[in-house]
Order: structure tokens, then C-alpha cells, then sequence
């Protein structure tokens, strides 16, 4: 039944847009909204918090199956984990890494693919994540995966956090994106590739914009095939 829903998913590594243009794309077609990333880090600063190690798989995988997680339905990023307001700690960017230490851990990707799979409700689902396209969701109607330079990507982050008023070291920024690349890549289970059919957009030298009409336009063009 819900195979009848449609999903766009969104994959590729931080820092190439993917979330803004999922974001830009749920809203546009009035869709629901995966932010899957947001996912392992909840479980990531949850465990922490609650003084599970990363090595105790058993309790790890309690908690990822249990948290109770409310994403905020008005886009304004807010989140909510056991009833604490947690967006600002999810965010940071020491929660990614931990995130990309939980995210390799084959029982943990096992524990939230249920969860992820519920999201996909009418009238459709923009997914954003690693893995939608290839594990999460193979028969989504269309897919993405964006990329750029690791330099590229530095170059944003580096921007982002400036702009927040945060004091950040450009090539320790370079050097975290590079580390998450190569254990987001090289890792045993759902590994970060394109999935085949995937459309495949170098943003590099790209603004928002542009790469969100690329995206509309190919989805526009699949949803009226579809019907
Ligand atoms: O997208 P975001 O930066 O929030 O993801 C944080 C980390 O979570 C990634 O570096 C990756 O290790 C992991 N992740 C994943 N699969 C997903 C989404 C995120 O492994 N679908």
C-alpha cells in the first residue's frame, strides 16, 4: 500500500545543499520531509546524554528503537527528543561525527530503517540521507545525489558557522569532512554511493537556485510520467 506513495530521495555527502534542496522540494510539492541524518544523530547525543558507549550495541540499539523523536511540521528545524528541545546540540558539527560513529554500526542502520520507512505517508515524501535511493527507498520514483569538492563543501560550512558567530578553523572543518567522507564511504553497510538510477549533480559551482531547477524540472518531468 504504501508503495503507491511517492518518495524523491535526496543523497550525497554534508555540505552539497542536499538539505536545503530537500527542504525547498517538500515544500514546493506539499510533501513530507526525512531529515535521516537527523536520525543518527539523535541517537548519537541520545546514548551520550544517557551514558550508553558506542560499544554496547544492545543498549545503543534499545534506545535508537525507543527514543521517541518530534520533528517540527513548520520547517523551522526544531526537534525534539523524550520531550527536550535538542536542535541547537543535534546540530553541531561534533554531533555529525558522532553520528557518522553510530551510522557504521550494521544493527544501529537495521534499528532505524523501520523507523525512516514510516515517514513515506500521502501525498509523498522528499527523503534526504546516504542511503535513501540505495537501502532505504529503491523504488522511489526519482533520485538524487548531489555532490562537490571536499574544498567546496569546507568552504560553505565554513560560512555557516562564521555567520552564526562561531570561531571555526577552515582546514580542521576540511579534515572533518574528509574523515566522515571516507567512513560514510568505505563502511561494510550502506556505504555512501549514488544508487544507479540515480541523477547525479555536481553543485560545485552552482548557487541554491540553480540546482533546485534542475531537480524540479527532472521531478516534474517523472511525476508526469507517473501518471
Ligand atoms: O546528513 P547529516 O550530516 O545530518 O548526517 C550525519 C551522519 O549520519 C553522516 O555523516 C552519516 O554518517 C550518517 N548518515 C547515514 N545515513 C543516512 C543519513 C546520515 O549514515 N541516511
Amino acid at each position: 500500500m504504501s508503495n503507491s506513495i511517492p518518495v524523491i530521495t535526496i543523497d550525497g555527502p554534508s555540505g552539497t545543499g542536499k538539505g536545503t534542496i530537500s527542504g525547498m522540494l517538500s515544500k514546493e510539492l506539499g510533501w513530507h520531509f526525512l531529515d535521516s541524518g537527523a536520525l543518527y544523530r539523535l541517537v548519537a547525543v541520545g546514548a551520550e546524554k544517557k551514558g550508553i558507549s558506542y560499544s554496547n550495541i544492545n543498549d545503543l540499539v534499545d534506545f535508537a528503537l525507543a527514543m521517541e523523536v518530534q520533528f517540527s511540521t513548520q520547517f523551522d528545524g526544531s526537534i525534539e527528543l523524550n520531550g527536550e528541545e535538542v536542535s541547537a546540540l543535534v546540530r553541531e558539527e561534533s554531533s555529525a561525527g558522532k553520528a557518522s560513529q553510530v551510522a557504521a554500526i550494521p544493527e544501529i542502520r537495521q534499528a532505524l530503517s523501520k523507523r525512516q520507512r514510516v515517514f513515506r505517508q500521502p501525498p509523498g515524501l522528499v527523503a534526504d540521507g546516504r542511503d535513501m535511493g540505495t537501502v532505504i527507498f529503491p523504488d522511489a520514483l526519482c533520485k538524487f545525489f548531489l555532490t562537490a569538492s571536499p574544498e567546496e563543501r569546507a568552504q560553505r560550512r565554513y560560512k555557516q558557522l562564521i555567520n552564526k558567530g562561531l570561531s571555526v578553523n577552515l582546514r580542521a572543518l576540511l579534515q572533518d569532512i574528509q574523515a566522515r567522507d571516507e567512513r560514510d564511504s568505505n563502511r561494510a553497510v550502506s556505504p555512501l554511493v549514488p544508487a544507479e538510477d540515480a541523477h547525479v549533480i555536481d553543485t560545485s559551482d552552482l548557487s541554491i537556485d540553480e540546482v533546485f531547477t534542475q531537480v524540479l524540472l527532472i521531478t516534474r518531468q517523472a511525476l508526469t510520467k507517473s501518471t
